[in-house]
């Protein structure tokens, strides 16, 4: 209800304004609590409305990024009413949006950090509460989502005034790691493009972007120890046409490209001022194709090869000789340098052991390891990267194939054939992210529509929106073993996404869905109630500019999806 002050100041802020949409003060738009991802408690406070008004102050407490943190609200208040808050050291004032820091968790390991706040709107002000920066951060973003969705709307000259409904929220995540993953061997997008990336993630409460950097298409870091990675390693003759089982071949013309080091700068410092997590990928053994190109002797025949313009799964990976191994250190040396992150991400997946068979070094190997096989060798190549990461103080995290032939202690298990990986590796007592297919792998196709007309094209597979929302990673889990998953994460391959407006497209709408898998608590997730939230969220992504896939008539998801 809007109350009579809310009215008067409703008049007010359509004076001051100008040229308001909303002018009647019966109009005064009032913010609605379509928040996702959902919170785990929203109760209507009954303590009045709030308006922001001309007077209204804005008091931040000390910590990480907070000059950032305050930018980051009087934009979005700016945006919405043209109204700039008025920075005060009163954190208890009235007619204040206060973000209070009760305790600080900041310094400690970044999966660690408490992300917790506490959200309380009444007729005095706003306050949110939390015990590190970032719960204070995700406290905007929930204050974000409560003010209408025309505050996502840049530069617009036509302002809204609004009311905020009188809430108490409490809020916290299920899950510590809640990445979106990207990969850019397979198509490349600009640094301007990852920190919109950034910026979505960080709409929808993830912590964790997995950048994938190296592929058999194309290796995307600079490494100074080895500039042919990217002088070859980074171009490929051309791209493959329609689906790779069309056998069209490919386009000839020559694509390529890779960050720099002051690139990743640039997205790293972005990423923290926005409590975001950037977790690389360097992919051992396999996928390797483009840094076989560039030093043919990383391979066990030692020929020179191409960049691949295939995709999928290639012969060529990395010998085990030991030349490997030091190539192998010093590139993630220059990782480690680079990248903050605990957890480096270092690939293990399909990796095919046929040149191993035949390979003397790696035979030899086998044999003077005493190892049974192939996969033991496979498993002992991580293990010395484990032990490697670890004396740099880092955790190895691996595709689920790491597990085979052995695990190397305290690596992390990324689990995407399914859920069987992160089962198994959870009851050894390591920590899991789970990511299987079945559930998070957005370069599967959406809607039925899309999937029999092959447009826009995808890799295949089937994925709608409410099959990502049905997911409950710890339902599989043994009660002992639910403590060892880590989160939950999906993953974005580019093999059909060349550009940035098709990479939206397959991220949107199933990042909400995928937000509210790892944020929200399974007993209050609830597909209509979703879908009912989603309608706001739509405006949002309208307003934001966002390519995404609309939903389908009366949102009809597939049954193969149940
Ligand atoms: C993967 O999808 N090959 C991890
Ligand atoms: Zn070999």
């Amino acid at each position: 209800m809007v109350d009579l002050k809310n009215i008067l100041r409703g008049i007010y802020i359509c004076l001051i304004a100008g040229v308001l949409v909303h002018c009647s003060p019966k109009e005064v738009s009032k913010g609605n609590s379509s928040i996702i991802p959902k919170p785990q408690s929203v109760e209507e406070a009954g303590l009045g409305d709030f308006s922001i008004d001309d007077g209204t102050k804005l008091f931040v407490s000390k910590g990480k990024n907070s000059e950032f943190v305050k930018e980051y609200i009087l934009n979005m208040i700016d945006n919405s009413l043209s109204i700039k808050l008025k920075p005060t050291d009163d954190k208890d004032g009235k007619n204040t949006i206060s973000l209070v820091l009760e305790a600080s968790s900041d310094d400690v390991d970044f999966y660690d950090v408490d992300e917790s706040y506490e959200l309380i709107s009444s007729k005095d002000g706003i306050s949110i509460k939390a015990n590190s920066s970032r719960g204070l951060f995700y406290g905007v973003q929930t204050l974000r989502s409560i003010l209408p969705s025309d505050i996502e709307k840049k530069n617009d000259a036509k302002k809204v005034s609004l009311a905020v409904p009188s809430l108490k929220i409490v809020d916290k995540p299920t899950f510590k790691y809640r990445g979106i993953h990207l990969d850019v061997g397979r198509h490349l997008f600009p640094v301007e493009f990852i920190k919109k990336y950034i910026d979505y993630i960080v709409m929808h409460k993830m912590n964790t972007f997995h950048w994938h950097l190296t592929e058999d298409q194309g290796w995307r870091l600079q490494i100074d120890k080895y500039p042919k990675l990217t002088e070859v390693g980074a171009y490929r003759k051309g791209t493959l046409k329609g689906h790779y089982t069309d056998n069209l071949g490919h386009d000839g013309k020559r694509y390529g490209g890779f960050y720099t080091k002051e690139d990743v700068k640039e997205v790293l410092a972005y990423a923290n001022k926005n409590f975001v997590n950037v977790m690389p990928e360097i992919e051992f053994p396999g996928h390797s194709v483009a840094a076989i190109a560039a030093y043919p002797w990383l391979s066990c025949t030692g020929k020179q090869i191409d960049v691949e313009t295939k995709w999928g799964v290639h012969a060529d990976i990395h010998c085990t000789k030991e030349k490997n191994f030091k190539f192998m250190e010093e590139v993630l040396s220059e990782v480690v340098d680079l990248f903050p992150s605990k957890f480096i991400h270092i690939g293990g997946d399909e990796a095919p052991k046929d040149r191993w068979k035949k390979c003397r070094f790696c035979q030899r190997n086998i044999k003077k390891l005493g190892l049974k096989d192939e996969h033991e060798l496979q498993s002992y190549f991580i293990k010395r990267i484990q032990k490697f990461l670890s004396s740099k103080g880092r955790t190895l995290i691996g595709w689920d194939e790491i597990l085979e032939g052995g695990l190397a202690k305290n690596a992390v298990v990324m689990s995407w054939r399914g859920t069987k990986g992160g089962l198994e590796a959870s009851k050894k007592g390591h920590y899991v992210v789970m990511t299987p297919y079945t559930y998070c792998y957005f370069d599967y196709y959406q809607s039925k529509e899309d999937r029999d007309n092959k447009s826009p094209l995808a890799i295949g597979g089937f994925l709608p929106l409410d099959k990502v929302y049905s997911y409950n990673p710890k339902d599989e889990f043994e009660k002992e073993a639910k403590k060892f998953i880590l989160g939950v994460q999906a993953n974005v391959w580019t093999e059909y996404m060349k550009t940035t407006d098709k990479v939206e497209y397959m991220l949107f709408p199933r990042i909400a869905a995928i937000s509210e898998v790892a944020w929200t608590n399974k007993e209050a997730k609830n597909w209509d109630d979703f879908l009912n939230r989603m309608k706001d969220q739509y405006k949002r992504y309208d307003n934001l500019g966002i390519n995404y896939k609309k939903p389908d008539k009366g949102e009809d998801q597939g049954e193969e999806s149940k």
